[in-house]
């Protein structure tokens, strides 16, 4: 029989994200709904491997739903990639009677999670939390929408000053190694061109669909740009070859950065995580374990660690069409 869980420990891991503070609130008021105890701690995996953590109640999480950031500060442990890390927080969580984890963060975060629990039969429930979007299980992560606002913002004032100045524009956005961002700030901000690294799409093709927007009338110019892009060259070396290939454009570089990450959460992400963590909590209650909980066609679901990592988000090719039918 599962062991009765009277203590539930959260940390967020990884990159923040908006809604992670919303997140959070959900875990500790849920937890006083059912009457259980609720640990948070501090800097991710390794506020658990050192036992930093406060107590959370539901009044200690007051007025914390809007806030951008993590009042549990996030990390990313490399001391708990090791066996002996691991064991040290298994051993914090015998201490302080926690008897389950929820996780919020991105995949690191639940991969770590996964060995953890298998380790360590600590039961754990993760939350998807980064603005990346790039986590199967579901379709939306916590954060996301909120970063999406915040980039389409950001490249409405960029394309004030492209036209005032007939400029070309190359806007890099977050998203390492997936193009969600990008590719749906591209399409929302009606981007003349969009370079994700899920598509190989060449430099010749860049050069040509630039050739084409001029020879089209357009003065002005917005090539959003994935820091992860496929084409191998950063934003810099990128604008670099479109000076030499295109002396006659005048080419400016703007890299959003982390700003991407910050700022008050979306409704959209505040609902979210509060719609997630709940079923996290109850889910723990009901004791199910090793799962992750997303959004899948509106409705709250759970997956397995397994499957949720076993492969990539994919993303939809479709708005690259729609893109360049859109950017003529
Ligand atoms: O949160 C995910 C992400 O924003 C990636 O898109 C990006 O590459 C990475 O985090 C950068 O994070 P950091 O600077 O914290 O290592």
């Amino acid at each position: 029989m599962a062991k009765e869980i009277r203590t539930i420990g959260v940390m967020t891991s990884g990159g923040d994200a908006p809604g992670m503070n919303a997140a959070i609130r959900a875990v500790a008021r849920a937890c006083a709904y059912y009457n259980v105890n609720c640990i948070g701690f501090y800097r991710g995996f390794q506020g658990m491997i050192e036992g930093d953590h406060c107590v959370l109640n539901a009044r200690s999480v007051r007025n914390i739903i809007s806030r951008g950031g993590t009042i549990l500060k996030s990390a990313r442990s490399e001391e708990f990639r090791t066996k002996e890390g691991r064991r040290k927080a298994a051993k914090q969580l015998d201490k302080l009677e926690v008897d389950a984890m929820v996780l919020i963060g991105g995949d690191g975060t639940f991969r770590g999670g996964q060995i953890f629990s298998k380790e360590h039969e600590v039961p754990v429930i993760g939350v998807p939390g980064t603005i990346d979007n790039d986590i199967l299980g579901t379709n939306y992560t916590i954060g996301y929408d909120t970063a999406l606002n915040t980039v389409i913002e950001a490249i409405d004032k960029i394309r004030d000053t492209a036209s005032s100045h007939d400029r070309l524009f190359f806007v890099e956005v977050m998203g390492r190694d997936a193009g969600f961002i990008a590719l749906n700030t591209g399409v929302g901000a009606g981007a003349e061109e969009i370079l994700i690294p899920e598509e190989d799409l060449g430099l010749d093709r860049l050069l040509e669909s630039l050739k084409r927007s001029k020879r089209s009338g357009k003065s002005s110019s917005i090539v959003v740009v994935s820091e992860g892009d496929k084409i191998g060259k950063n934003v810099y070396e990128l604008a670099e070859y479109v000076i030499e290939n295109m002396p006659n454009y005048d080419v400016r570089v703007t890299v959003l950065g982390h700003m991407q990450r910050g700022g008050s959460p979306s409704c959209f992400d505040r609902t979210l995580a509060s719609r997630l963590c709940v079923k996290a909590v109850e889910l723990l209650l009901d004791g199910k374990k090793n799962v992750m909980v997303g959004l899948i066609n509106n409705k709250i679901a759970a997956t397995s660690f397994d499957e949720g990592l076993s492969g990539d988000h994919e993303i939809n090719k479709e708005l690259l069409r729609i893109s360049d039918i859109l950017s003529t």
